[in-house]
């Protein structure tokens, strides 16, 4: 049975709930997965991992420093094996229209991930790009003020309230997909 280890690190709960999704996927594929939150467990060695994925949520353009930290330290063990990375972010489903949409994912994609990536001379099998959740409810009251503008674009761009102040931007089917691809590459 193939070992995966998945490492997240989280402001708000997306990466975690993602990282999840992720490990039920490769699960269906035979993989056996260890899913960790950075912040409260560490792990010594990721020896024993044929596939090691590494998720984060940003937040005003950053990674977690806990899960950022293990591309940092195992540099050298995970160059030796196969290696994915991920983002939660509002980028992966921006607000605006056409050419800039198109910008702003890209823009997403390569200071996100690209650039992570070669900044640990890494060389990853997969890069995944995917949404997240704003929920209103979770922010400090002067976070929510500032990021007040945001509600009535999301209702315009038609998302819809998961519950009162929550949306949530993800698409279910790409993550699931982005993990078979996954499943398929390790195998390779
Ligand atoms: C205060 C705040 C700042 C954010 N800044 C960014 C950003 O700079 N770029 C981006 O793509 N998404 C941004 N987002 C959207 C987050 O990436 C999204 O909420 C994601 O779910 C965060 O992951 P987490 O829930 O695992 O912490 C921001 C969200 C909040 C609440």
């Amino acid at each position: 049975m193939v070992k995966a280890l998945i490492i997240y690190g989280t402001r708000n709960g997306a990466t975690a709930d993602t990282s999840e999704l992720i490990a039920e996927s490769l699960r269906q594929e035979g993989f056996e997965v260890k899913v960790i939150n950075a912040k409260n467990e560490k792990i010594q060695s990721v020896d024993e991992y044929e596939l090691v994925i590494v998720g984060s949520g940003i937040q005003m353009g950053r990674w977690t420093n806990e899960s950022e930290k293990y591309l940092e330290n195992f540099q050298q063990e995970l160059s030796q094996r196969k290696l994915a990375i991920f983002v939660s972010s509002g980028a992966a489903h921006p607000l605006s229209e056409g050419e800039e949409k198109t910008r702003e994912i890209q823009d997403a994609r390569t200071n996100y991930l690209e650039q992570k990536a070669a900044k640990y001379n890494q060389k990853p099998i997969a890069l995944g790009l995917f949404g997240g959740v704003y929920d209103f409810n979770k922010m400090s009251w002067i976070l929510r003020r500032t990021m007040s503008s945001l509600k009535p674009q999301l209702e315009e761009a038609g998302l819809k309230e998961t519950e009162p102040g929550r949306y949530d931007t993800r698409d279910f089917d790409a993550i699931h997909s982005w993990a078979k691809k996954v499943a398929q590459l390790t195998s390779i």
